[in-house]
């Protein structure tokens, strides 16, 4: 008779995997409710939502309309919405971004009133406001019409008060400028908002995956680009660079904007310390949902491995325009 003996077979295979029931027991994270916060877009000149062509299944809504659309995400069970205006009146100084009846601050008191526990992050960003579409005040520099960085942070100090008055939880100064997070933070302590907490878009790429968000938050730009104040992709070591001034400056939650393309970095930041959000931008999605729509990828699974994975980099929350989708999901899982 021949003797095999055991010690031929490795010794750790992966049983466990092949255990249905096991497998639940030995995952290392989950997706939940508590890790999503859903964009949404407040349109001043609407009276009745409208689809946005380039985001299938993504709508502006109308102020009067917004508060029921968060009650009905806090009915799923998403704690968090992060509110973008698109206004009347737009102008070189972005003065309607600071105006408060404007259409952000409406919005935010709608939400706080109908919906009281419901987490409200507002961006803090000129580009929906400026008639030029940049993220802040422009001006002569020496290469010509560019942003302007220290005049801008009057601006967004501005902004960010005024969204703090509404009763906005979090700001999320947007536009990377240099400075921005402490200069926020003075502004709104010595304006009483010592609790609105920042939320910094510390490491924001230039990327091409914001295509459909310009549609969706008319914020197109009518000259240059936005490579002066937002990091190239190929730069890791500047994208953790930036995370981690903000976080010296005072900012309480860090980003990084996009995310499934960008998740080395996001590893990286996750390291720093303070709680990350990664931004699943508006390309992100909309390449989700085209293939879907052309039968080439199976949607949720695709949905929730995107998420899942953006989870396991080290994010601890995530943006995404999936979040009312996933949370119905959750659910039955
Ligand atoms: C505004 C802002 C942008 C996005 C979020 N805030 C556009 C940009 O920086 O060009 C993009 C979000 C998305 O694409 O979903 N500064
Ligand atoms: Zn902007």
């Amino acid at each position: 008779m021949v003797v095999v003996h055991t010690s031929i077979f490795p010794k750790r295979r992966m049983r466990r995997a092949r255990s249905r029931n096991i497998q639940p027991l030995l995952r290392e994270i989950s997706l939940t409710k508590n890790d999503l916060i859903a964009p949404l877009f407040v349109d001043e000149m609407i009276t009745a939502q409208k689809p946005i062509d380039a985001m299938p299944g993504q709508f502006r809504y109308p102020i009067n309309g917004i508060a029921g659309v968060a009650a009905d995400l806090w009915k799923k069970g998403i704690r968090a919405v992060l509110l973008f205006g698109i206004p009347k009146v737009k102008d070189p100084e972005a003065t309607s971004a600071y105006d408060p009846e404007g259409v952000v601050q409406q919005a935010v008191r709608r939400v706080k009133a109908e919906v009281p526990g419901m987490v409200v992050i507002t961006d803090v960003c000129a580009c929906e406001y400026t008639d030029h579409g940049h993220c802040g005040i422009v001006g002569k520099t020496r290469n010509g019409m560019d942003l302007l960085n220290d005049v801008s942070l009057l601006l967004m100090d501005k902004i960010a008060i005024s969204h703090a008055k509404a009763g906005a939880d979090i700001v999320a100064p947007s536009c990377m400028l240099d400075g921005m997070v402490a200069s926020l933070r003075t502004a709104l302590d010595d304006a009483g908002f010592d609790e609105v907490l920042i939320m910094s878009y510390s490491t924001k790429f230039s990327s091409a995956l914001y295509g459909p968000f310009r549609e969706a938050a008319g914020s197109g730009y009518s000259f240059g680009d936005r490579s002066t104040y937002q990091i190239t992709p190929g730069n890791s070591r500047e994208a953790i660079l930036e995370s981690q001034m903000d976080a010296d400056e005072g900012a309480d939650i860090l980003m990084v904007k996009p995310a499934g393309l960008y998740l080395d970095v996001l590893s990286e930041v996750a390291t720093i310390g303070l709680p990350v959000a990664a931004y699943q931008v508006s390309g992100e999605y909309s390449m989700i949902k085209a293939a879907a729509q052309n039968g080439w990828l199976k949607e949720k699974e695709t949905i929730l491995e995107s998420l899942t994975c953006i989870k396991r980099a080290g994010a601890d929350l995530i943006i995404t325009y999936f979040a009312g989708e996933v949370a119905g999901w959750l659910d039955e899982a």
